[in-house]
């Protein structure tokens, strides 16, 4: 389908079956190499298996015991942030590349034995559900319940899917937030991608809001926006908190809210948060040092887990923003450099600004964003 024809009638609004979409094969993973992952320290991994009171979750990650010891049917290993780990799942996010990368929050993957799922529920993000093995039988639509209480998973209370489908290998399903939905293995070694969304919703863009407000008034504490109140009237009740200073407190944040860059500042730097914190880097270095070692031959890579957006402010200012970080540059350096998988010599010599993108790198590996590769 038509990117355009997708967005327009599909994105956010309604579910979408996609039968042969995707070659499966480019795409599945080994039992064991998926396992493997789910045993790493950093990872975030859960195991769904199911008992007579219904669906148990652990977190991993995972000792090899309690893998080796998995029931015969009935169990799902979910591992989020594949890519990170696996980073030729980065070609599989560039199929997406119709949307911004920012919104892309990870890729799943679930491996499962015959009758393995995590029960209906519903999700707050949209997400294509890319089935590389085995086949699932999907289930989804209908009201919305309320979820099972006490249940360690977000369980919906009732479930009357409005439709039916089984994927096979190659098959993806596109899913809206809020529709809710159950996926259930119907072969052993069933395997599924997810390639999930990010929707920063207004907790985590105030948290930001405020981290922004801080950084930008740190230096000119004087000139930091504060409540004022000339000409008031005398008070009739001291104890009261006036209508008029909740509104004169709203125009100081409203005024915050009007300044795009300072809300471009806080965007950017929520939706780059990685998944994985940056490992810490093995060298560290300077603009002068990182220019001698790549006309050396050197080559910069950037780490799998690393999120990068590029922004234009107008007026010749430009932010690049990295792994929750804002870093002012020109806007033509930032949207050379936030594109990147790897950098050398001969890539600084079509780059806008040699002698800056040598400053903006330095950052960057100290950082742990980029590693130096010999
Ligand atoms: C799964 O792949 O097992 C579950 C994915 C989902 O329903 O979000
Ligand atoms: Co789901």
């Amino acid at each position: 389908m038509d990117a355009s024809v997708f967005l327009a009638g599909h994105w956010q609004r309604r579910a979408l079956f996609c039968p042969q979409a995707l070659d499966a094969a480019a795409w599945t993973i080994e039992p064991e190499d998926l396992l493997s992952v789910a045993m790493e320290d950093a990872v975030s991994a859960r195991l769904v298996t199911r008992n007579e009171q219904g669906f148990v979750l652990e977190n991993g990650p995972f000792a090899e015991e309690r893998l080796d010891d998995l029931p015969d049917s009935a169990w799902s290993v979910l591992v989020q942030a594949m890519e990170v780990w696996e980073p030729r799942y980065h070609g599989l996010i560039a199929l997406f590349d119709f949307l911004p990368r920012w919104r892309i929050d990870d890729v799943m993957i679930s491996l499962a034995a015959r009758d393995g799922g995590v029960g209906p529920h519903v999700d707050q993000y949209d997400v294509f559900l890319i089935q590389v093995a085995g086949r699932r039988r999907w289930s989804f639509g209908g009201p919305v319940s309320r979820l099972v209480e006490g249940a360690p998973l977000r369980l919906l209370s009732r479930f009357e899917p409005e439709e039916r489908i089984v994927a096979e290998p190659g098959d993806v399903l596109y899913l809206p937030p809020g529709v809710p939905h159950d996926g259930v293995a119907l072969d052993d070694g069933c395997t599924t991608l997810s390639v999930g969304f990010r929707a920063p919703g207004l907790v985590d863009l105030a948290d930001r809001l405020a981290e922004a407000a801080a950084a930008r008034w740190q230096e000119e504490v004087e000139e930091e926006p504060r409540f004022t109140d000339p000409g008031r009237a005398p008070a009739d009740d001291p104890w009261e908190l006036p209508g008029a200073d909740v509104v004169r407190a709203r125009a100081i944040l409203q005024d915050a809210l009007d300044d795009p860059a300072l809300v471009a500042r806080l965007l950017g730097e929520q939706v780059t948060m990685p998944r994985l914190p940056p490992p810490p880097p093995e060298d560290t270095t300077d603009p002068d040092d990182l220019a001698r070692r790549l006309a050396g031959g050197a080559r910069l890579e950037r780490w799998s887990g690393s999120r990068l957006a590029h922004h234009d402010l107008g007026s010749g200012d430009g932010m690049l923003f990295v792994d929750g970080e804002a870093l002012p540059c020109s806007p033509e350096l930032a949207a050379w450099l936030a594109r990147r998988d790897s950098v050398t010599q001969d890539d600084l010599h079509e780059c806008p600004d040699a002698r800056e993108a040598c400053s903006l790198l330095a950052e960057l590996v100290n950082r742990g964003s980029f590693g130096i590769a010999r």
